[in-house]
């Protein structure tokens, strides 16, 4: 009788030790084995020639190309709620399983772009560096004086999961919430009180704009130099979802104009960004690298379900959490 191989699995970055071993427990592993660097295209491309399954993050770009360098490839288990890194037409027409990690990271991401929305109003990283660079003389009545969050209308563009729980801790604000989705979200609307608007309508209406719909054709430079236009120059807009949702170089001229109040972003059109990029310098941005989901306890936990998936499916098993 021939020999029965387990499956093999490929994880493209070092993540947390549990996860690998479930995986090490089903399947024969290899790993690109850094925290801090992305594995090299060149040498994925050689990897994946005899893996049946692959774990990978945002920063791999599942193709045509690589799927078509992968003939032994059944499921991606991508390690993120998104999955715009990945090309699903292509995966489908191989019938390559493809997952994400919803649910698990909700709370967390909600938590940050709530404290965006807080840092960026009481202009928090501002008031940091004031002390630091020994700026506090003494007490100022308008010295670092920002804007109220509290009975403020948020406005969420794209109300999933991450935007209900956005919209919840809006209410222990007695913020008023108003959402544009693709869909009406009756459930939401009679729970919290969250009200349907069109796009330019929330602009106009809203006193902090977070962007929480996903990467697609259609929500790519969803908001541009003409929507930035309709919004308050009170208002804040927040990105905790994709940089490529918003033009950068609108909202960078914007802000410096001071046609909207500040921006807290967790996300850039070209990642990773440094120093050098024009909106980490605004004293009106607080601006974050891509640290949505980042609490211990949930990097863990979206780990051990895209190991899950993986371990699920390469035993025949239906995935968890398939994306299609
Ligand atoms: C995701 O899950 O898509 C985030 O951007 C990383 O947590």
């Amino acid at each position: 009788m021939a020999p029965v191989h387990p499956s093999k699995v490929y994880i493209c970055r070092q993540i947390p030790t549990p996860a690998v071993q479930l995986l090490a427990n089903h399947c024969e592993l290899a790993l690109w084995d850094n925290a801090e660097v992305a594995v090299p295209r060149e040498v994925l491309l050689h990897e994946i020639e005899n893996v049946d399954g692959l774990l990978t993050l945002l920063t791999e770009s599942v193709d045509r190309e690589l799927l078509a360098a992968a003939p032994r490839l059944k499921i991606v288990a991508n390690m993120a709620v998104g999955y715009d890194n990945i090309d699903l037409q292509a995966a489908q027409e191989r019938g390559v399983v493809i997952t994400n990690t919803p649910n698990v990271l909700t709370e967390t991401t909600a938590d940050l772009t709530f404290a965006l929305m807080l840092t960026v109003a009481r202009r928090v990283v501002e008031a940091t560096e004031y002390l630091r660079a020994d700026q506090w003389h003494t007490w100022s009545p308008m010295g670092l004086t920002g804007l109220d969050v509290y009975g403020k209308t948020l406005g969420i563009i794209g109300l999933g999961k991450i935007g209900e729980a956005v919209a919840r801790r809006a209410q222990g604000f007695g913020m008023s919430v108003l959402y544009h989705n693709r869909h009406r979200h009756t459930r939401l609307e009679e729970t919290l009180g969250a009200v349907y608007k069109s796009l330019e309508d929330l602009l106009q209406e809203a006193d902090f704009v977070c962007i929480l719909t996903p990467l697609t054709p259609d929500t790519h430079h969803l908001i541009g130099t003409r929507e930035l236009s309709l919004m308050k120059q009170t208002a804040i807009l927040i990105n905790t979802s994709r940089g490529p949702v918003v033009e950068e170089h609108a909202l960078y001229q914007a802000l410096v104009a001071g046609q909207i109040f500040g921006a807290g972003l967790d996300v850039f059109e070209q990642e990773p960004v440094g120093s050098e990029h024009p909106l980490v310098h605004l004293p009106n941005v607080v601006a974050l690298p891509h640290i949505g989901s980042a609490s211990m306890a949930t990097r863990t936990a979206m780990a051990m379900l895209a190991a899950s998936n993986l371990v699920a499916v390469l035993q025949g098993q239906r995935p968890l959490t398939p994306v299609y």
